[in-house]
Order: C-alpha cells, then sequence, then structure tokens
C-alpha cells in the first residue's frame, strides 16, 4: 500500500529478509514490537556478515591490511552518522553500547563534576528508566536532586509545570524525544531553547524518534543527543553520543583502557583526542559497520512518506480499539508517534500478549521500562503496539481479531 509519493510499504518489506520467512512456509507473524527493537533489512545484515569474513580484525592497532581495513569501515561508519544526524564535526560522535550507556556518560563525565548538595537536574516522567536511573544514581553522588515534571491526563509533557521547575538551581536538562511506552513527541527544541536562556545544558534521549523522523542535531541545538542502533534497523549493542566538541573536550573520560590515551606511564596518563578519549576498550566494531548501513539504507527512504504511512496504521489501530467500551488507551497525545497502549478491564497484560502470540501477533507488556511514567495513568502494565515503516493495515487487523478473541476468552 502506498500512501506518499516515493513511499511504497511493499519495497520496504522486500527489504526484510523478516517478511520473506514469515510469507514463506510459517503463517506470517504481525510484529508489532518495534518500540523494543525493529527487524533488520538485509543490506544491515549484509555489512555485518562481510565484515566479519573480509575484514576480521581489531581497529586502530595494526599496520596490517586487515586492521587498516577494518578501521576505514569502523571511521567510515562515524562519518555517516555525522552526515545522517548533522553533527558539526565526526568527533562529536561517539560510539556506545546504546542510548542507555550514551546517558550515563554524560551523568558522570559531564553532569556529575557540575553538581553540589541541592542542585537540581530536571527530568519529566515520561522517560525511560534509562533516563530516569542514571540521574538518580549521579543525584545520590553529589547530594543534588532530581525534579521530575509531570505529564498530563492524555501523556503530553505539562510544560507549564516544566518551565516552573527549571529555576536557578537547575544544573542540567534531560528529556525524552518520543515516548517507548506511550508515543508523545516532546517539543524538544522548545525545551532546549528555555534551558539554554538559563544557560541549561540538555540531553535529548533521541531513542525513539530516530526511526520515525529525520534528526538535525544542529537545528535542534541540543548539547548531547543519544540513540540506539537496533531502534533505527542497524544491530544491538551499537548506539551512540552526539555531544558539542566544546562540552566533550572538557570533560573527563568515562572509563579507562585501551584506546582511549595517547600516553601511559607509571605516573602519568595523557588522554585520546576526540572520540576516542570516550571509547576505550575494543569497540563494537561490527555494529557500529552494521548501524552505518541502517542510516545509509534510511537515507534512502521518503521518511516523510513513511510518517503519513505509520500515522494511517496508528489511527486504524486506535479506532479499531476504541470499538470496545473495556478498552482504555493509555496515552492520546495530539502529537505522537505510532505507539498504541491500553489496558483492558479485568484482563492483565500479559495475558493479552501471550493470547496475541497464539493468533501471531507480537507486542510488548508491561511497564515498558516506564514505571513513573505507568504510575500516572493508575496502571502498573500496559499492552502496546508499536509499529515501524514497514508494518501493514493487514497486521493492525491481525491485531484487532487477536483483541476480539482475547474478549471472547475472558468473556467480555
Ligand atoms: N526501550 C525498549 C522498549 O520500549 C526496550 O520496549
Amino acid at each position: 500500500m502506498s500512501q506518499a509519493t516515493g513511499f511504497s510499504v511493499d519495497a520496504i518489506r522486500n527489504d526484510f529478509p523478516f517478511f520473506a520467512r514469515s510469507s514463506g512456509t510459517e503463517p506470517p507473524l504481525a510484529y508489532l514490537d518495534n518500540a523494543a527493537t525493529a527487524q533488520k533489512p538485509q543490506c544491515v545484515l549484509d555489512a555485518v556478515l562481510d565484515l566479519y569474513r573480509d575484514a576480521t580484525s581489531n581497529v586502530h592497532r595494526g599496520v596490517h591490511r586487515l586492521s587498516a581495513e577494518a578501521t576505514r569501515r569502523y571511521e567510515n561508519a562515524r562519518d555517516i552518522v555525522q552526515r545522517y544526524i548533522h553533527a558539526h564535526d565526526r568527533c562529536e560522535i561517539v560510539f556506545t553500547r546504546g542510548t542507555t550507556e550514551s546517558v550515563n556518560l554524560v551523568a558522570q563525565s559531564y553532569v556529575r563534576p557540575l553538581l553540589g548538595a541541592g542542585d537540581e537536574i530536571l527530568i519529566t516522567q515520561m522517560e525511560h528508566h534509562s533516563n530516569f536511573v542514571p540521574w538518580q544514581m549521579v543525584a545520590e553522588q553529589t547530594g543534588a536532586v532530581v525534579r521530575v515534571a509531570p505529564v498530563t491526563p492524555q501523556g503530553e509533557l505539562d510544560l507549564d509545570a516544566w518551565r516552573a521547575l527549571l529555576t536557578e538551581r537547575t544544573k542540567f536538562v534531560s528529556v525524552v524525544h518520543t515516548s517507548n511506552a506511550i508515543g508523545t513527541i516532546n517539543p524538544v527544541a522548545e525545551i532546549v531553547r528555555l534551558a539554554h536562556e538559563r544557560g541549561v545544558a540538555v540531553l535529548v534521549d533521541g531513542a525513539q524518534a530516530m526511526p520515525h523522523q529525520r534528526v538535525d542535531v544542529q537545528a535542534l541545538g541540543a548539547d548531547f543527543f543519544a540513540f540506539s542502533g537496533h531502534k533505527v534497523f542497524g544491530p544491538t549493542g551499537i548506539g551512540v553520543l552526539y555531544g558539542k566538541q566544546e562540552l566533550l573536550d572538557d570533560m573527563p573520560p568515562y572509563q579507562g583502557g585501551g584506546d582511549m590515551i595517547k600516553l601511559v606511564s607509571l605516573t602519568n596518563t595523557v588522554w585520546n583526542d576526540l572520540p576516542y578519549k570516550f571509547e576505550a576498550g575494543t569497540p563494537n566494531i561490527a555494529g557500529a559497520v552494521g548501524l552505518g548501513a541502517a542510516l545509509e539504507w534510511m537515507k534512502t527512504i521518503d521518511l516523510d512518506g513513511a510518517a503519513l504511512h505509520e500515522r494511517a496504521l496508528h489511527d486504524d489501530a486506535t479506532a479499531r480499539l476504541r470499538q470496545w467500551d473495556d478498552v482504555r488507551l493509555i496515552g492520546t497525545a495530539a502529537h505522537k508517534a505510532a505507539v498504541v497502549a491500553f489496558v483492558m478491564d479485568g484482563v492483565h497484560p500479559h495475558d493479552i500478549g501471550t493470547i496475541l502470540d497464539q493468533a501471531r501477533v507480537a507486542i510488548r507488556t508491561g511497564h515498558h521500562c516506564a514505571q513513573p511514567l505507568l504510575e500516572s495513568f493508575g496502571v502498573h502494565a500496559t499492552a502496546r503496539a508499536s509499529f515501524a515503516l514497514y508494518n501493514t493495515h493487514e497486521e493492525v487487523a491481525a491485531l484487532a481479531a487477536g483483541m476480539a478473541q482475547v474478549r471472547e476468552l475472558f468473556g467480555a
């Protein structure tokens, strides 16, 4: 089905071996758990396999040709990321294990030295645990306080409350771009602008934004931007921390080890230049190469067309679930990604997930690593269907058919 010129969901699905498999001997599986991780296109699988087959070697360490080739591919991936998110300089791209490690790196290397007792870090109640816990840890270490801006009953950030919490005590702001649990898209550029007016630096957790929209970090203005490879059709175990060069330059290393030093003597160690100062130990070479391939693939996609398609899937799923009075949608922000979270009277979300699995529909159930957010809705767990650009209306129909079975089984 084509929703916009230049975007064809059939053409997209052809790039993913997963769909060939599930339309072969096995009955098709509707994969609606994309906020947890995305399927991988063939070009990503090829890039990883080619690296291991043709250029298995360590990077930055050998004079031999295999090491030079591995280094070339690894550093080429950094260039791809730089261009994709429009960073000013390649040294601003640090490869990490994922968004979680990127946030922890900023918490420990940038924010911790800034903090004293009573200083504040401002986040929101919509954060993933990975953008909650590192701040609680650094607050514990320094005597600082984590302030949490509330969300509205629709699941939107209460911007007035957020503004009221931004005070002279605020030393750092961290905010999620797009909520993993309910899909809300936050006004991050506005948040960055308001924080900068007070001279406060901002980290944006972009993990769930990257698969759905183009991000330009210079236009956004954020001081730090974190994302994971596996949510953006790349491999697991690789992620990115973008940071403004002048900030990264002044930050101490996060971890010590090989590759992050220029010189080690018995008494003195000299840190390596950016970005290597933050890449201790042998990096995830194949992961970086796979991420590079994923972003090159993303560049070929009409993401505006994909966004329209995802919006149509979201609206379709929402309308189908709304037909039942005993199903309650959790998170109905006006501006949201194609994440549809819901609960059903008298049925635990895990039961919904299990029955849907029997119906060959894969969703995630539970707290989605966002317990404070779910608390604000008065629930401990939800069922969550999260869509990607390759999903179809047939798969939305499969979700609805599965939910009809759930209702039947539970006598609704
Ligand atoms: N953060 C991932 C999710 O939302 C794992 O499912």
